[in-house]
């Protein structure tokens, strides 16, 4: 251990401490003065952690769920010989970390990888965001216990406001040892060890039947909705007979489970669509979904942020049920970048179908963002707009 020097006393410092939060950037994701980069669970996570980082030094430490760096950067920023590997479902976490990373002169100091075998394979520490998923807490777990170090300590931290005692249990089934210390301004820290090795196979992606669709739909924890259908996604699959007749391509934008897409390709044989989604674990679902109905040959996958890699004005018709979070935030930006990018990639005359809650009052904004956008149909919860590129 390169130790840092205090007062003359050889001493290891809480990554936590010295490491500047207040310059980190959520950028390429959306900006705005009640939306941060970093909050209280960080530092307690990386407080809580720093004897086990200490101790393990010269180990792998896995870190998951880091949102724009605030768990990763203090890490390789001090003296230490970690190897640092990085799982980040969301594409814009991943641009803001090497973005963060970047601007420190830390790039090259982490590696990333997928949730699975390569990520926890002989970890020591694992720092971890909690989700608010229970699937994606379950699908995590498993996969720490089934790879990392017999004596393994994960530190896995969140909000209190959006901690339930459900998450304990899930823990406790992959871990012995599940401990929750004390909360620290509005956030708490699960410690987890004794890994329980897992002997079935993985439980996800999940598979479930929709005998109304005739389709399976498959999902990975951090999935949004898991296999089942969303209310809101079930009113827009109502109107796929009016979707634009002569389109031969249609992209499902926010594809999450890729449900639109298959039954959209179920519908018309002759179409193709990309699925295309931020989240890896959407991406991976929407595959598997395409496999489960033999579907493959006409639906690709591709992770992207909002679309940002598809050609200008090339889209015939775009399917869309918006997020309305960004991370835990309940926030309309997400869903406005996502118009952007549709108005962006569809080409004159190209169709954007969109379902919302009735309170959001999207309308206008598609008007403006996309074109002329008439309502299709309106339920008690729920409207389905069509805008046409102009
Ligand atoms: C309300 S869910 C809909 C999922 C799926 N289409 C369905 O109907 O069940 C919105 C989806 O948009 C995705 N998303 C959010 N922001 C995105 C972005 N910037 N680029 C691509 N996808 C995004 C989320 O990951 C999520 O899967």
């Amino acid at each position: 251990m390169r130790d840092i020097t205090l007062g003359g006393m050889a001493k290891f410092v809480d990554p936590g401490v010295l490491f500047d939060f207040s310059s980190l950037r959520r950028s390429p994701d959306v900006e705005a003065p009640n939306l941060f980069a970093f909050d209280a669970t960080d530092k307690l996570i990386l407080t809580e952690a720093a004897p086990s980082l200490e101790e393990r030094d010269g180990g792998t430490v896995a870190v998951v769920g880091d949102r724009y760096g605030a768990l990763t950067l203090p890490v390789v920023s001090v003296p230490g010989s970690w190897d640092v590997r990085v799982h980040q479902d969301l594409m814009a976490g991943e641009r803001a970390l090497d973005r963060n990373a970047a601007e420190r002169s830390l790039s090259g100091r982490f590696r990333r990888f997928p949730l699975g075998k390569e990520l926890f394979d002989g970890a020591g520490v694992v720092l971890w965001q909690l989700p608010r998923s229970l699937a994606e807490l379950a699908e995590t777990a498993d996969q720490i216990a089934r790879y990392a170090r017999p004596d393994v300590k994960v530190f896995a931290g969140g909000r209190i406001k959006h901690m339930s005692m459900a998450m304990n249990a899930v823990l406790q089934d992959s871990f012995g040892d599940v401990h929750a210390g004390l909360a620290r301004q509005k956030s708490r820290v699960l410690t987890a060890a004794t890994p329980i090795r897992p002997t079935a196979e993985p439980a996800f992606p999940e598979r479930l039947y929709h005998s109304e669709l005739g389709l399976w739909v498959c999902a990975y924890g951090a999935a949004f909705s898991g296999p089942r259908l969303d209310i809101g996604t079930r009113y827009l699959l109502e109107f796929i007979d009016r979707m634009k007749a002569d389109a031969r391509h249609a992209i499902d934008l926010g594809c999450g489970s890729g449900v639109i897409a298959a039954v959209l390709a179920n519908a018309r044989p002759q179409i193709t669509v990309t699925a295309t989604d931020q989240s890896a674990a959407a991406v991976a679902s929407a595959a598997a979904t395409a496999e489960a109905n033999g579907l493959s040959a006409r639906i690709s996958t591709v992770q992207d942020d909002a679309m940002a890699g598809f050609p200008t004005g090339s889209a015939e018709l775009i399917l869309l049920n918006p997020p309305f979070h960004l991370g835990a935030t309940v926030h309309a930006g997400a869903a406005v970048r996502l118009f952007d990018a549709a108005a962006r990639v569809l080409a004159g005359g190209g169709e954007l179908w969109t379902v919302y809650n009735n309170h959001l009052h999207y309308r206008a904004q598609l008007e403006e963002r996309v074109g002329p956008t008439t309502v299709q149909g309106q339920n008690a919860k729920f409207t389905v707009a069509l805008s046409i590129r102009s």
